[in-house]
This record gives C-alpha cells, structure tokens and sequence, in this order.
C-alpha cells in the first residue's frame, strides 16, 4: 500500500514550486505522526535515492560550468530541488528531464546574476553553505534563508573564511546566522585556510569561492573530511592536488579561474541513506536485504566498517565506479550485534550516521562507546541530545559524557516511546527503524522531514515488509 499521510495532517499541506515548476511539498507546517512495528523478516532488494552530497554538488558545479551537465540519478528530495531551485535564481537553467534525470546549464564561473529574492534552502545546511562559497566569488549580493533549524545552526564558521577572501556580510541574524545577505567578491583573493573542525561544508565552500580568484586556494583540514567536491571539480576539469597532511589530514590546492566543462554525473545511491534499511536488515531476526548501488568512498563507510566490527553480516560485490566514486552491492543479514568501541578519528566518515548506529547498539550486546562527536550538536538538531532523549523514551540506557556517547545494549530494546524529531530527517528515520525490532512500536510525533533526503523511505521500508503505519 503506498505511503498517505494522515488524513488530519493533509489540509495543512502547501505546495510550492520549485526549480522548473517541480512541485515540493513544503513541510513548513504540516506534521504527521507515525509507528513502527515489531515486524516479520525484512526481505528484498532495493536501491535507495541518489546520494545528497554529489546532488547538490551537481546542481551547483553543474550552474558554474559552461555548457550542460546531464545528470541521473539526482535526489529529488526537498534540499536538494531547494538548491535546484537556487541554481535557477541565480541565472543557471536547471530543468527536469525524466525521472531523477536533471540538465543544467550553468553561467560559468563567477558568472552568477542578482537573485532578485531571498534563496530558501529549507532545511539544507549543505545547500545553503556550499551556495555561499559560490556566491561569494561572484560580484552579486544574495540573502540566504531556511527553516527554523537552518536558522539556528552555525554560519560564521562559513564566511568567515569568505571574508578573508573579500565577500562581505551585509547583514545577518544574531550570531551571524540566517537571514544573511552575502555581497560576493568584486576581485577574490586566493587564501589558505585551515579548517577549524573537519567539514567538507566549509572546505567546499572555500574551494567554490576559490574558483575565481586568480592562483592557488588551498585549504588544510586535520581529518580528512568527504571529498566529493574535490573528485567533481576534477571530473568538470579544474586542476586540484590533493596531499596528505600528518596523520589524518588532507591539503588540497586548486589553481583558480579555471573553465568548468559541463560534464555527466551518475548519482549513486546514497549510504547515509542506505544506513537506515541497512541497520533495520541488522536488527530485524531472519532479514535478508539487498542495497544496489551504494557509493562506497572511503571518506563515508565509516558505519559499515563500524557495523562488521560489531559482527553485522554485510557482504560487498559488484564493486565498480563512476567520475571517482566507487559503489557496490550490498546483501545485510539479521545479525547478533555486540557492542563496540568507535575512534573519534572514524567520525568524519560517519557523522551522519551515529544516530542509526546508536539504534543498532541498542540492540547489541554489551557497551559501544561511540567517542568524539561534537560536532553532532550544529546538524538539523542536538543530535547527541536527540539521540540520547530518543533511546531513554524507549526503554535504552543511555548516557552523555562529554563529547562521546555511551549505549548500554541489552539485546532488545523495549520501545513503546514517542519520539521528538526536532525537524530532523534521521531522528525520524533512525526511530522508525528501531520500532521495527523493538517490543512494544515506537511512534514519531513528525515524519514531514523525512522529504528532505528521503522521500521515498516509508514504501521503500513496507516493500520490504516493515510494519509502518
Ligand atoms: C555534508 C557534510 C557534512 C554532513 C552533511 C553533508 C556535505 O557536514 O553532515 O550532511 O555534503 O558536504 P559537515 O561538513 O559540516 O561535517
């Protein structure tokens, strides 16, 4: 039966256009609760949407090159079409094609116009950041806007180093947060920057601004941080070198002004979305799933690699890849899971996935201790906090100490809780999916925000005989 929402909640519902005349389902004020259900073996093959990251990167290198970038496989989830629609405001020309299949023109680098409104991007903290470093190398002003939880997270972090380079903050809320109205660089400097916490948001940014400024722009980060910006300005033709730094880290130069080529980009599915059925597969006994299609750069497999420490039956095949990003098959087998320790170092490769981990350690035996996670307090919401508030509501013992998480896994997880989601995608999905396991269902109070990254999830996760309703 196909996903509906509740009938109480559909009256509330606007639609808004979007990029091309696509219509989103704005989730401003609508909210529908729904359960998960102690369910039979999950079972079949699925392909999850296309990976948000490289969405967004398509849409905005694709509106920064010249001539046309094909791309298939796009997420067309509310970000995402959100960026799209951004794209388009400031003169690129992105339209719809066929299913998850885009084409956008782009204006060249620098070559942006005047939006003549405020870009939305909704809930999108990547949208939005990785537009700011592209607008900032253009000589254009432009207001930056979002939702209530777009409003609330950090952007000094972003034009900070865009201020070094010459864009201008003309004005911003408190703390420099959204609205913020961004006047760009009339003649950008190259700079080098040393990223104060390990986030390809704000590397990205400054490489985007980068592209017009006359020489190198080179950006230092201490961890490496996900490179899908690096692979794709290559794959659209700019000259990026990219050597190790200490330990962990990353230097990544690019030479500016270059003339990015319209290219093709292939969209694979995307893990931190895959991570959600795939835990379910764990948790729920009996599963046998298969996850197509799921782009497997190292910078984002942390939680595979974390789930096979804790004993998950996961298999890897058909590996093959596409412009630099690798994917492969995947069949996730019901699993006793044991608790593990998890390195802050393996943070960066992961840190969109700690909530569904914490899920699956729930149900582990014994302690995982999951160490270093800050930065999960500046995502769609607190995430510690979240996570936390969303295993005590359900019966789990669970405990915050400093910057790490520590879940006391039983085996079984008695549930019964109404979880807060706080407009956040995963606390919704990562919920769902331990009601699926857990003795008593587990309810959300809002799954609206699920569209952001995930519409398709609810059929996608009843397809393969998950209790939701
Ligand atoms: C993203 C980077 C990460 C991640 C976000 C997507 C990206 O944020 O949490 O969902 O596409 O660059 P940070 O770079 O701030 O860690």
């Amino acid at each position: 039966m196909p996903y509906r929402r509740p009938r109480s909640a559909r009256p509330r519902l606007h639609r808004a256009t979007g990029a091309q005349g696509t219509s989103i389902l704005s989730h401003s004020d609508q909210t529908s609760q729904l359960s998960a259900r102690k369910s039979a073996a999950l079972r079949g093959t699925a392909r999850v949407p296309g990976d948000k990251s490289i969405s967004h990167r398509a849409l905005i290198l694709g509106a920064l090159a010249v001539g046309e970038t094909r791309i298939t496989g796009l997420l067309e989830g509310e970000d995402v079409l959100n960026t799209g629609k951004a794209m388009r405001a400031l003169g690129a020309r992105v339209e719809r094609t066929g299913d998850c299949a885009w084409s956008v023109h782009g204006v060249g680098v620098a070559g942006f116009a005047q939006p003549d409104a405020p870009l939305d991007f909704g809930n999108s903290g990547t949208g939005c950041r990785l537009a700011m470093g592209a607008v900032a190398g253009s000589p254009i002003t432009a207001i930056f806007d979002g939702d209530a939880s777009l409003r609330s997270r950090p952007m000094r972090r972003i034009v900070d180093p865009l201020e070094q380079m010459g864009a201008r903050v003309v004005s911003s809320a408190e703390g420099g947060r959204l609205p913020l109205t961004l006047a760009g660089a009339r003649a950008p400097l190259p700079i080098t920057y040393r990223t104060p916490v390990p986030s390809a948001q704000i590397k990205s940014a400054v490489l985007l601004a980068g592209l017009s400024a006359p020489g190198v722009t080179t950006v230092i980060e201490a961890e490496a941080s996900r490179d899908h910006t690096e692979l794709m300005l290559q794959h659209f033709g700019a000259t990026l070198v990219t050597e190790a730094e200490g330990r962990l880290g990353r230097k990544i130069s690019l030479t500016g002004q270059p003339e990015l080529r319209g290219a093709p980009v292939v969209v694979p599915a995307d893990p931190s979305s895959a991570a959600f059925p795939m835990v379910a597969a764990l948790v729920v006994p009996g599963s046998d799933v298969v996850l197509t299609d799921v782009m497997t750069n190292p910078l984002r497999t942390g939680l595979i690699t974390t789930l096979r420490e804790m004993g998950g039956l996961i298999e890897e095949s058909q590996t093959r890849g596409d412009a630099g990003e690798p994917m492969a098959q995947f069949r996730i087998r019901g699993s006793q899971l044991r608790g593990v320790e998890v390195p802050a170092e393996r943070a960066p490769s992961m840190i969109d996935e700690y909530l569904v981990l914490a899920v699956a350690a729930a149900f582990a035996e014994g302690t995982t201790i999951m160490r270093g996670l800050h930065e999960l307090r500046v995502k769609e919401s607190d995430r510690l906090e979240a996570t936390a508030a969303m295993l005590r509501v359900n019966g789990v013992k669970v405990e915050i100490a400093g910057d790490d998480l520590i879940v006391e896994g039983k085996g079984h997880v008695p549930g019964g809780g109404l979880v807060a989601t706080h407009m956040d995608h995963r606390i919704a999905m990562s919920a769902l999916v331990m009601g699926l396991a857990a003795d008593k269902p587990v309810t959300v109070d809002d799954t609206a925000f699920i569209a952001t990254s995930f519409p398709d999830f609810v059929p996608m996760m009843r397809r393969l005989g998950g209790d939701l309703g």
